[in-house]
């Protein structure tokens, strides 16, 4: 099972050349994501379990697009440049072009085949040097091989593979398909690439035509079919992109369900590949868990909840919120209906309650900002309550300061808090202030219009209006006599 007593595998170059056409995008078609990744990620990854003494990837079509992002999340992978897209035997040419002369196995693959994983290769290599082959090629039963190149056989061999273009009407029943992932002899590979011709149906350079050059030299060509064969379907077009992202998310979900998450709708909940839950955690439908986001056990989250980035901790609920690069802290609740902006971390047992948006804000332990609040540049101590309506205004329309509410403390309801400004613990603010001077210790800060009553104001301006009526009867100290009252109802 192992390759330990084999050498390593030589070199894995992957395909990544091609135009993409058929996405009609301007984005290359490799860096199309799925799970919140691209496509080529995976081809990547898939390649690295084999850990190669050399990774290549074949760049040609957008090259610029694709070298960044190859920079960016695998550096340690080299490119090569395939300056005329004229076929995958030439894609191949040009890989292995600056590795000098290659001894021992050459696995070659597709970047945008990406549910194909590291043990199917390793498998891949593991029949081809228990086989003696000189190729081995990766295939599958296909309930509708149109397009494929397929493979003609006598007995266990492989005899060719003819692409649909240029096949037979009797080749083209046949349901056995090429993946486009093989493993070759390195020499053989080398010598058979360097006697390729261009005279086929679409004048390219087909690497499948090595298969018959190793049969010349007398040697075996293999091939081994894949039974899940999502894992050798390749994306061409957004239909595909679709359908493999849907799969791959039911596998991931599959996993997680193993592993003893809660998951109430598998067809409406997407979770990305980076994400990390606990057993013990539930998700309900509707929810998007993307990023690094991870959950800790007991935690609920959804219906209709995306998080971005966020860390929920144990015993959390989050309900129908949004919520990016966020912590929600222990037996916390947030939501329904709240916006959690990045910088925002709740603390243990604390609440963010419905329609209220945060910013950069650190809510203390057992702090509560229930309803209807803005929330940014503040820090917010422990068991403080901010009332309904509490606006903590940041932002004067050149700077961003900060907002201090003390522990304990209680902000009556519609308030507005100026920042920079600073209310101390256990302080109080009165309903509908606006607060721009500190509020020390114990103290109760009013910052509004003093109440004023004027008598007999309804009688004098509103005569004759049912309001007037009420204010009669009320000052009589009588019920009020109304239509409906007379009615009975
Ligand atoms: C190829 C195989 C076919 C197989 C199919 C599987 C050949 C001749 N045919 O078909 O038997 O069933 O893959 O998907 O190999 N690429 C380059 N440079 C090029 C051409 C292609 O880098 O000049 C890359 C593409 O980006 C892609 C891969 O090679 O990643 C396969 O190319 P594609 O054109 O999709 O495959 P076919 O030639 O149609
Ligand atoms: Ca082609």
């Amino acid at each position: 099972m192992s390759t330990t007593d084999h050498p390593r595998v030589a070199a894995v170059v992957i395909m990544a050349a091609g135009a993409g056409t058929r996405m009609k995008s301007s984005t290359a078609k490799v860096l199309h994501h799925l799970a919140g990744r691209s496509m080529l990620s995976y081809a990547v990854d898939a390649a690295s379990a084999l850990d190669p003494d050399h990774l290549v990837v074949v760049v040609g079509h957008q090259r610029e697009q694709v070298e960044e992002h190859l920079a960016e999340v695998a550096p340690q992978v080299v490119t090569a440049v395939q300056h005329e897209l004229r076929g995958t035997g030439d894609a191949v040419r040009s890989g292995l072009a600056g590795l000098g002369e290659l001894t021992g196995d050459v696995v070659v693959t597709s970047g945008d085949v990406p549910l194909l994983t590291g043990d199917t290769l390793r498998a891949l290599v593991e029949a081809h040097r228990g086989e003696g082959n000189a190729v081995t090629v990766l295939t599958t039963i296909a309930p509708d091989p149109t397009g494929y190149g397929r493979i003609v056989r006598d007995g266990g061999e492989v005899v060719r593979i003819v692409e649909q273009r240029d096949a037979t009407e009797a080749e083209q029943a046949i349901s056995e398909i090429n993946a486009g992932i093989y493993v070759f002899d390195g020499a053989v590979l080398g010598s058979g690439l360097a006697e390729l011709s261009d005279d086929n149906a679409q004048g390219e350079f087909y690497l499948t035509d090595v298969i018959g050059f190793a049969r010349g030299l007398g040697r075996r060509v293999g091939a081994t079919v894949l039974t899940d064969s999502v894992q050798a379907q390749g994306v061409n077009d957004r239909i595909q992109l679709s359908a493999l992202s849907a799969e791959l998310n039911r596998r991931i979900l599959r996993r997680w369900m193993a592993q003893g998450v809660t998951i109430v709708d598998p067809g409406s909940t997407w979770v990305h590949d980076s994400v990390d839950l606990a057993p013990d955690v539930t998700l309900l439908p509707g929810t998007s868990l993307e990023g690094a986001t991870s959950v800790a056990s007991g935690a609920v989250i959804g219906p209709d909840t995306t998080l971005v980035d966020v860390e929920v901790d144990e015993g959390a609920h989050v309900v129908r919120s949004h919520a990016t690069l966020a912590v929600i802290g222990p037996g916390a609740e947030v939501g329904p209906f709240a916006y959690l902006r990045p910088g925002t971390n709740l603390g243990a047992k604390g609440k963010i309650g419905a329609f209220v948006e945060t910013k950069n804000a650190t809510i203390g332990q057992g702090a509560k900002v229930p309803h209807l609040t803005y929330c940014g540049d503040a820090t917010v101590g422990a068991g403080a309550n901010i009332g309904a309506g509490t606006i903590f205004a940041n932002y004067d329309g050149v700077t961003k300061s900060h907002t201090t509410v003390g522990a304990a403390s209680f902000i009556g309801s519609d308030s507005v808090l100026v920042a920079p400004v600073e209310v101390a613990d256990g302080a109080y603010v009165a309903a509908g202030s606006t607060i721009t001077a500190p509020v020390g210790p114990g103290e109760l800060a009013v910052a509004r219009g003093q109440q004023r009553n004027i008598a007999g104001w309804v009688a004098r301006k509103r005569d004759g209006t049912k309001t007037a009526a009420a204010a009669e009867a009320a000052l009589r100290g009588s019920k009020p006599q109304t239509n409906e009252n007379e009615d009975g109802r």
